[in-house]
């Protein structure tokens, strides 16, 4: 080892105060000297410190998770469903309408009762939905065509449900999300937490009080809750749910996030849910026509939309 003497010259009998030990005597002569400590300089040494090893990882293996059986009530899927969506002498058209329908009910029957079962078979649909939509391109097209219909209340989360896929799809290309059917249910539940909302406020033609407008603005954190409740609480959904409402200049809601700080899933589904607001006929106003609608997203500085979520939006409908 390479040693260095403690203090200055005077305090030991060694020639030089740093050297290299180079033999038993030298070790001894340091023990009789008298000093307690020497200092090692390890990077001039032969012999190094021994360096603790690190402590290799060996990663736990998951837990099987126990899934609680759930009583999942009537049947909400039609039977035979999922081998209508794989038939591939069904034409596109004929399976997108009959989906949407399907859809329709589903939806319809979630924001009714959003219980642990209607959920939970929402959920197992939505996964059929999504395998479609990001295989069967032209099944996609016509079901993306059917988002621009009349609407009802509910019809907006069908459509926003299909339109966000479909723009997450094109902004990630190949590399899909992996959590993509829980991503998914996310989109299409954006809005679950309006369940809790009374018909008079939701449907209200007249300007919200301030009250009113509280209720409304509540339905980000309402829905977070109702899906806690139901344990389907994902990370996707809480991402999605919670900051659908923020926008890019921190003026939306609940919690004032700004640019990054919202995620991508959520700029996704805010963007088709201003165009599906915007395009949807309801009591209180008439519906934009697409054209109108897009160039209001793109000019309206009061959206605050993220533009490159936009641009690729924009795509979808060439
Ligand atoms: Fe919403």
């Amino acid at each position: 080892m390479f040693v260095q003497m403690p203090g200055n010259w005077t305090q030991h009998s060694f020639f030089r105060s740093k050297f290299l030990i180079k033999s038993d005597e030298q070790i001894s002569k340091i023990v009789k000297s008298g000093l307690s400590t020497v200092i090692v300089d390890p990077l001039k040494s032969h012999i190094r410190p021994e360096i603790k090893k690190k402590p290799v990882y060996i990663p736990k293996a998951p837990e099987k998770k126990i899934e609680p059986k759930i009583d999942l009530g009537p049947r909400l899927l039609p039977a035979g469903f999922s081998a209508f969506l794989t038939d591939a002498t069904v034409a596109p058209k004929r399976k997108a309408s009959h989906l949407y329908e399907v859809c329709l009910y589903v939806m319809d029957k979630v924001l009714l009762n959003p219980n642990i079962g209607n959920i939970t078979q929402f959920k197992m649909g939505v996964s059929e939905i999504v395998d479609l939509l990001v295989s069967d391109k032209d099944t996609a097209t016509q079901l993306f065509h059917l988002t621009s219909r009349d609407h009802y209340s509910f019809t907006h989360s069908i459509n926003v449900g299909v339109m966000s896929i479909l723009l997450t799809k094109a902004l990630y290309g190949e590399s899909t999300p992996p959590n993509m059917q829980e991503l998914s249910s996310a989109y299409f539940l954006h809005d679950i937490g309006k369940s809790k909302i009374s018909d008079e406020v939701l449907y209200s033609t007249q300007e919200y009080s301030e009250d009113e407008r509280t209720i409304m603005e509540a339905h980000p954190m309402d829905g977070l809750d109702l899906l806690e409740e139901a344990n389907l609480l994902s990370d996707e959904s809480k991402i999605i749910l919670s900051q659908h409402h923020e926008r890019e200049d921190g003026s939306g809601y609940p919690n004032g996030l700004q640019g990054d700080e919202i995620h991508i899933y959520s700029r996704i589904c805010a963007t088709a849910d201003v165009f599906d607001a915007l395009t949807s006929r309801r009591l209180f106003k008439p519906s934009l026509l697409l054209y109108d609608a897009l160039l209001l997203m793109k000019y309206d500085k009061g959206l605050h939309l993220n533009k490159e979520v936009f641009s690729a939006f924009v795509q979808l409908f060439k």
